[in-house]
């Protein structure tokens, strides 16, 4: 097992005082507290806005663990957990009564995922309690995959950061729920779903997304958007309606000659939907701090990790 950091010593002992730290993931930063105190998971809530009817994903470190927050765990959830965890997959399951309904937003049901970082795994076996974490950004906004991201936003309301460096995925956990029995899909995310269907052996529904869908709590069409005005389209055909020097750019792999380079932003110059989800949410925040009005985006090839990533292109647009 990896040594115990001071860093890591930090957070669990502010966490076992009930009080908030900002983890690293493979996916995104988090804000977490103890799962089981509700006073704790009332201060995530507080430091990004949250409503109380967007509920948090609970984090713990080993499938063993599983049955501490949720029961009734269908043998297909089991397959998917053995085959990808500890990875970018959150799992919807029947809530254990020992998870505060204030973790849910009174669901009968519970997010559920083990989170691939070295740190964070680390500091989940020295806690007596699984964390509640939602990414770690104010509630709408884009969520943070560097340490310094969220020191920019909520680096005066937490006492503490745990800097696990960059993430390696960049984008939210793909959230699959059973329950309703059978598996679907509530957010595209960073575990392809063509990888899921492999084990699962059949095609997975997906669940509609609306302003307000209240199956699937907190996929509200507005979320994930930076503060600047995102048009996704045909870059090239929406450029000349637009003075070059107030534009950002997004594209996939393209640069454009006319406009500063210092306002472009390369998802993947190899085209790699896998880089371009790593870079897609830094790309976004760094265009957004730009002296622009305007970003004008296009979309990923839609397949493996390029749907998740047009996805949040198109909430950010929203
Ligand atoms: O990758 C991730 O999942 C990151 C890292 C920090 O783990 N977390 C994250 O959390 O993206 P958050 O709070 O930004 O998004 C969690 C979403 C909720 O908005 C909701 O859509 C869904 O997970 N969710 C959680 N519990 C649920 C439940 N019981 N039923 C339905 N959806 C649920
Ligand atoms: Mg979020």
């Amino acid at each position: 097992m990896a040594e115990l950091g001071t860093d890591i010593l930090k957070a669990a002992t502010l966490l076992k005082q009930q009080e908030l730290v900002a983890i690293p993931t493979e996916t995104v930063y988090g804000l977490a507290a103890n799962a089981f105190n509700e006073g704790a998971v009332l201060k995530i809530f507080a430091a990004k806005n949250r409503p109380s009817f967007d509920p948090l994903i609970v984090h713990t470190h080993s499938i063993q663990n599983f049955t501490q927050v949720a029961t009734n765990i269908p043998d297909m959830a089991y397959r998917l957990a053995e085959a990808f965890l500890p990875g970018p997959l959150t799992l919807i399951l029947p809530r254990a009564p020992q998870v505060p309904l204030l973790v849910t937003s009174g669901h009968d049901s519970v997010g559920v995922r083990i989170p691939n970082h070295p740190l964070t795994l680390r500091l989940l076996k020295e806690l007596p309690f699984p964390l509640a974490a939602p990414s770690a950004n104010p509630f709408g906004y884009v969520s943070p995959t560097t340490a310094q991201h969220v020191n920019q936003q909520l680096g005066d309301r937490i006492p503490y950061i745990l800097d696990g460096g960059a993430c390696q995925v960049g984008i939210e956990s793909t959230i699959i729920s059973f329950a309703a029995g059978e598996p679907e899909i509530l957010r595209l995310g960073g575990l392809a779903l063509e990888e899921i269907e492999k084990v699962l052996g059949k095609s997975i529904q997906r669940v509609k997304t609306s302003s307000s869908n209240p199956q699937a709590p907190g996929m509200l069409s507005s979320h994930y958007a930076p503060r600047k005005k995102v048009l996704v389209g045909n870059i090239k055909q929406l450029l000349p309606a637009f003075d070059p020097e107030k534009i950002g750019i997004l594209s996939f792999s393209e640069t454009y000659a006319r406009v500063p380079q210092a306002h472009q932003v390369q998802l993947s110059a190899t085209g790699n939907v896998f880089e371009a989800a790593r870079n897609l949410f830094s790309g976004l925040r760094y265009l957004d701090a730009q002296p622009v009005e305007v970003i004008l985006a296009e979309f990923v090839p839609e397949e493996g990790l390029g749907r998740a990533v047009n996805d949040r292109l198109r909430r950010a647009a929203f």
